[in-house]
């Protein structure tokens, strides 16, 4: 057999044969040799990084919370941080180029939660990705605020997504409350500019949304929409800003700034309704002129399914791409997109078919399993809403007119959808126009029903108060709504406290 591997080696070009020896490398490793144990056992096979770097397109960044990236790497995997006395830990891995090692993250977070606060880059560059700044990093004038200190982002709940790798117990990171995010700012020896650049991660449609964005990749150094192709980032979803998809989704897209693109056109292709799994491998290359490539694969098993590859979207040649990555949001902080994070990395370079397809093996011999945790899907009612403030209904008239709490009765102008999602916000549709009410003006105007989608603005955290009533809570500026005036003027984002102008009750409607 290696007389076979050899002369076969002789006959490939550089680029194919330093492949070949990495695959042959870790089937060697893997295979136990007949008749003897693992006498071997200590030398750690091939990880994603090592085969890009083989392949010619080297990482640049790597994450990832379950498993080294390198044969080498031997250093801590993320941070974690306990609420109980703030007291932080780094977790690693169980041998060098191996699996976590889970169990110091469950003794120390026994008893209180803790939250995953950095992950760490395992390539020599240094490109940790600590909790995103939001909109408090410098000349981030137009970023959106995450809910954390100063507009900043929240970290991941660190004991939330138990899957295994290789029979071990592992931690992935979930996105499941908005505006979680981690972000490099200065991420240094990544591509730029129209600067070829590839980017896997692996993720789940276990949770997935149609709200901006659940992004992995390059972004805007100012955590601020730069205009188009300032970034290059894998999305995965099932937002179709362009229309004309086919199926629910989600599919593996690139966030090129102002759009999720699945083709140059922006929809997926209709034989592709959607791309999923428990585990499901993204990719996204882009050689920042003429071609970016979507690709798709199941994270336990089989090969890459290609569901586009041709040219960027008007508009975006050349790239404009920035020195930033980021993971969890929209490239100005968009603050809405929920999923799931294994691992994943950014290469210099366009990645070639056959690198993509070994590190595709490489992920599937690892070993994942057991991601087995459920999400309600978002739940929908039709509800009115009377004010303490005056028991009047709150009505919303029309597309024009700011929402008010002055109605007797309920009629089609006092009726609404409410979009309840599973983190505890909720979205208002008004029945009189069909449109999405708004905390107008980032918060600063009345609330209004004028929008044909929810985002940020739209967004209100639901409060229950002991008495039964409820309050809303704009996301965009955490203010509470009040019925200004004792209900005489309209309903407006601008209190800190629950007092009975805040109160509303919810009836079904
Ligand atoms: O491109 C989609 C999103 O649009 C980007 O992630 C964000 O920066 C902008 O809102």
């Amino acid at each position: 057999m290696l007389a076979t591997s050899l002369s076969l080696l002789r006959s490939l070009p550089r680029r194919r044969t330093r492949l070949l020896l990495a695959f042959l490398l870790a089937v060697a490793i893997a295979v136990p040799v007949l008749g003897t144990t693992a006498t071997r056992a200590a030398a750690a096979a091939p990880g994603p990084c090592d085969i890009y770097a083989s392949g010619g397109t080297p990482c640049a960044a790597a994450y990832s919370t379950t498993r080294a990236m390198f044969a080498s790497y031997n250093g801590p995997l993320y941070q974690i941080q306990r609420d109980s006395d703030h007291g932080t830990r780094n977790i690693g891995l169980a041998s060098a180029g191996g699996p976590v090692d889970a169990a110091p993250q469950d003794s120390f977070c026994a008893g209180t939660t803790c939250t995953i606060t950095e992950l760490y880059d395992q390539t020599p560059n240094a490109n940790n990705l600590p909790i995103s700044p939001g909109s408090s990093c410098p000349g981030c004038s137009g970023s959106l605020s995450g809910p954390g200190p100063n507009g900043s982002d929240i970290g991941a709940d660190a004991m939330a997504l138990p899957v295994t790798i290789g029979g071990r117990h592992a931690y992935g990171v979930l996105f499941n409350n908005i505006g979680t995010g981690y972000r490099n700012n200065a991420a240094k020896n990544v591509p730029t500019g129209s600067q070829p650049e590839g980017i896997y991660m692996l993720t789940s449609s276990n949770l997935v949304s149609s709200s901006c964005c659940f992004d992995f990749g390059s972004a805007e150094t100012d955590d601020s929409d730069d205009g188009n192709a300032t970034m290059n980032a894998i999305y995965y979803g099932s937002a179709c800003w362009t229309g004309g998809c086919t199926g629910p989704g989600p599919w593996v897209g690139g966030d090129l700034e102002n759009g999720m693109y699945f083709s140059a056109a922006g929809p997926n292709p209709s034989s592709i309704p959607s791309e999923t799994g428990s585990f499901v491998s993204a990719w996204e290359k882009n050689n920042g002129t003429t071609n970016f490539t979507l690709k798709y694969g199941n994270g336990q098993s089989g090969g890459l399914t290609q569901s586009y590859s041709g040219a960027l979207p008007n508009g975006y040649n050349p790239m404009k791409v920035q020195p930033s990555i980021e993971l969890g949001t929209g490239g100005d902080n968009s603050p809405m997109g929920t999923g799931e994070f294994f691992e994943g990395a950014v290469t210099r370079g366009f990645p070639s078919d056959a690198t993509e397809n070994a590190v595709q093996a490489n992920i599937t011999a690892a070993g994942y399993g057991n991601n087995t945790t459920t999400f309600p899907p978002p739940t929908t009612s039709v509800i009115s809403l009377k004010a303490h403030a005056n028991g009047k209904y709150v009505d919303a008239p029309n597309s024009t007119t700011s929402l008010i709490a002055d109605a007797t009765s309920v009629g089609t102008n006092e009726t609404f959808t409410m979009v309840a999602n599973n983190n505890g916000t909720v979205n208002l549709k008004a029945h009189s126009d069909n449109q999405w009410v708004t905390a107008e003006n980032k918060g600063d105007s009345p609330l209004i029903a004028n929008r044909g989608g929810p985002g940020p603005w739209e967004t209100f955290y639901l409060l229950h108060n002991p008495d039964g009533s409820v309050s809303l809570r704009a996301y965009n500026n955490q203010h509470l709504v009040t019925a200004e005036s004792a209900g005489a003027s309209p309903l407006i984002a601008n209190r800190t406290a629950v007092g009975p102008w805040e109160e509303f009750d919810l009836t079904p409607a």
